[in-house]
């Protein structure tokens, strides 16, 4: 019986692949991982694509040895068994092994999986608690409350030792169920310091001369597309997994692939990477055929330029928080992500005006596609100006450097505003239309595109005041003294806007911004009194089902207003906080917020400590767009914009 097993897997190992090129992003476990594609018949091409760091200096490491040895916790959890040692590592450089062990032998200790499970065995630690198969937070919440051991978590002291990425899920899960928590962090995942194999394999991959992907983790996944971004691969490599074999460890990996725009062909019965490797072998070939053939269909019958993108863009992360539906991971994207403080815009400027560069669709397309991969975002923002909309009323635009916009004349009194043109976006805006249709064709196609307008007050601020103002007494001055003639205007304006952002959303954008940047200088009730109609008449002019942002600062006081006016989504300024517009807004529509755009000129613990702030405050709730309170300031470094993207990607991921 045993022979038979032992020839049966024999002959799958030598048959399995039969000489297949099989990409691995396994880092850790690299090297074994290569011995078993080879043993299962394939070529195995190696792409680490996650590095440990760990952290030599932990000084949360030394506090939960301290806190540990004074008896200060009820519940220990360990969550991976290299970081379990590592921990262990660490805490032995200070303190004694014995009376480590003996102090957490007297807690309740949870161990994940078996991984776990076999270091705390070396120490000669007992195990209170062990969590079944797959080991996510899920089966580690359920385990605990239904354990026969009877762990109570209301008012326990619990400690999580932290695997690579925190797991706010479970962390929230803990602290919902009256724990107090303390996470341990012992290494945290980067992308590798060589890149170079993970750059060869995505070319593989886009060359066809790879036939299998196997994907053992899912920040793998969010590292592989965010390298082939980097190297503007990232259409081509979606694309071409389209028609390579794609393998996941698990129903987390599967899950993030997914909504990363690439399709999963196989995932094993248990999640292992022996068995993975088995069954991708056993059911590779089969998989080709399948997929090669479609391709070849959809070939004759679509013209070239036409190919399906490889994910629906309404699956994305944006899109289904902006529905309010659960995502893997918070998706993020900053306002004004392509401008001053990037290297590559700033060269593109240093050729063009920034009114002409508006003005050149490709160019423009160019800026705010290279912008989004550069950092990450998931989502593009047009490359625009909320102002344009102005210049077809018949005042004269210009952007004096330094000081920003100025039009050429304000509009202070009725006769001007009966001077004031009704704008056709489709004739005037049209450069705007054909930028929206250039950048769509550009960009990663499960990567959404936003368009955006000025909302009529931010835009009749600047109409009346003739540029930027502090006091907007120039607008209010009109507003009270004329009520008529400023009506009359937020009309014009407010039926613009409308047309202008549904031509947007019919050139190809998925969503739409409406930026009421300074409406905060208003009370709720002129808010009331004139504002309220005008831009409820845009909201109710664009189609049900595209998302629409409704942003604007200092707006504390106006948001339920705001709200009432219109919008699927309520953009925050820093000001706000966003745990309470949760819990006042947040089962009507999603939020979208808020750090302080400031806080990029940190340094980058202050800045993930931040984010982690904001994903804490927020709680893991559906809806939640991450993103600045306001533009980034020109003067940002543009590594900490990455970092910032980075860190919201880990900090969220559902493991
Ligand atoms: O990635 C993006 O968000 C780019 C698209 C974009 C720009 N402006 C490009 C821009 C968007 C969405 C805007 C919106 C905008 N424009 C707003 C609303 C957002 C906000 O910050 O509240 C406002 C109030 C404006 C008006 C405006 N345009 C001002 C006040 C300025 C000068 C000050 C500044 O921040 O640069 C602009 C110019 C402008 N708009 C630039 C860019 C990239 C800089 C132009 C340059 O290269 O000099």
């Amino acid at each position: 019986m045993v022979s038979d097993e032992t020839s049966t897997e024999r002959r799958t190992d030598t048959g399995g692949f039969g000489g297949l090129r099989v990409v691995a992003f396994e880092s850790r476990m690299a090297a074994d991982t290569a011995r078993l594609i080879e043993r299962a018949g394939g070529i195995a091409i190696s792409a680490p694509s996650m590095r440990e760091i760990p952290i030599d200096e932990n000084p949360a490491t030394f506090a939960f040895a301290t806190s540990l040895l004074a008896g200060r916790y009820d519940v220990v959890i360990f969550l991976t068994g290299v970081g379990t040692r590592l921990l262990f590592d660490a805490m032995e450089t200070r303190h004694d092994r014995a009376a480590l062990v003996a102090a957490v032998s007297k807690t309740c200790v949870v161990a994940r999986g078996p991984k776990p499970v076999r270091v705390l065995r070396e120490l000669g630690i007992p195990i209170t608690v062990t969590v079944p198969e797959p080991n996510t937070w899920r089966e580690m919440l359920i385990t605990l409350e239904e354990s026969a051991e009877g762990v109570a978590l209301d008012g326990a002291r619990v400690a999580v030792q932290e695997y690579g990425v925190t797991n706010d899920r479970l962390i929230d899960g803990l602290a919902e169920r009256g724990a107090s928590v303390t996470t341990v962090p012992v290494y945290r995942w980067a992308l590798p310091e060589d890149r170079r194999p993970l750059v060869g394999a995505i070319h593989e991959i886009i060359a066809r001369t790879a036939d299998v992907t196997l994907f053992t983790s899912a920040t793998q996944a969010h590292h592989v597309l965010r390298v082939a971004r980097d190297e503007g691969l990232a259409s081509a490599l979606t694309e071409a997994l389209g028609e390579v074999c794609v393998c996941s460890i698990g129903p987390v990996c599967s899950e993030t692939l997914v909504e990363l725009g690439i399709g999963v062909d196989h995932e094993p019965v248990h999640p292992k990477l022996g068995i993975l490797i088995k069954e991708a072998g056993e059911r590779c070939r089969e998989i080709l055929a399948r997929k090669r053939a479609i391709r070849r269909q959809s070939r004759v019958s679509l013209a070239p330029a036409a190919a399906p993108p490889a994910l629906d863009v309404a699956d994305s992360a944006f899109m289904r928080a902006c529905r309010r539906e659960p995502t893997s991971h918070t998706p993020v994207w900053l306002m004004r992500q392509a401008g001053r403080y990037m290297q590559e815009y700033r060269e593109m400027r240093a050729r063009l005006p920034f009114i002409e560069l508006c003005k050149r669709p490709d160019l423009a397309a160019e800026v705010a596609v290279t912008a989004a991969r550069r950092i990450g975002a998931d989502a593009a923002i047009l490359f625009s100006d909320i102002l344009l909309i102005v210049e077809p009323m018949g005042l004269g635009l210009e952007y004096v450097r330094g000081e920003g916009p100025s039009l050429s004349r304000g509009v202070r009194s009725a006769a001007d505003v009966d001077r004031l043109r009704r704008v056709d976006p489709v004739e005037s805006l049209a450069y705007v239309f054909d930028a929206v249709r250039i950048t769509r064709r550009e960009l990663d196609p499960h990567l959404p595109l936003i368009g955006f307008s000025g909302a009529p007050f931010t835009l009749a601020s600047y109409i009346v005041e003739g540029g930027g103002s502090r006091s907007y007494v120039e607008t209010k001055t009109f507003m009270y003294r004329d009520a008529g003639a400023w009506h009359a205007m937020m009309e014009l304006i407010a039926d613009a806007v409308g047309r202008y952002l549904c031509g947007q959303i019919e050139a190809g954008c998925q969503a739409v911004q409406l930026f009421d940047s300074w409406v905060g200088c208003l009370s709720p009730d002129d808010y009331e009194r004139y504002v309220l109609r005008h831009t409820e008449k845009v909201f109710s002019a664009l189609p049900a089902d595209v998302p629409a942002i409704h942003f604007g600062t200092d707006t504390a006081t106006l948001l339920d207003l705001q709200l009432r006016a219109g919008g699927t989504v309520i953009g925050l300024d820093h000001r706000t906080p966003i745990g309470a517009a949760f819990d006042r807004h947040g089962g009507g529509v999603a939020i979208q917020g808020n750090l302080d755009p400031a806080v990029l000129f940190a340094d980058r613990q202050t800045i993930r400590d931040r984010c982690k702030r904001i994903l804490d405050e927020v709680g893991g709730r559906r809806g939640h767009i991450f993103n600045l309170g306001h533009g980034i300031l020109p003067a940002t470094p543009v590594d900490n914009v990455i970092a910032l993207v980075d860190a919201i990607h880990e900090l969220s991921a559902s493991t």
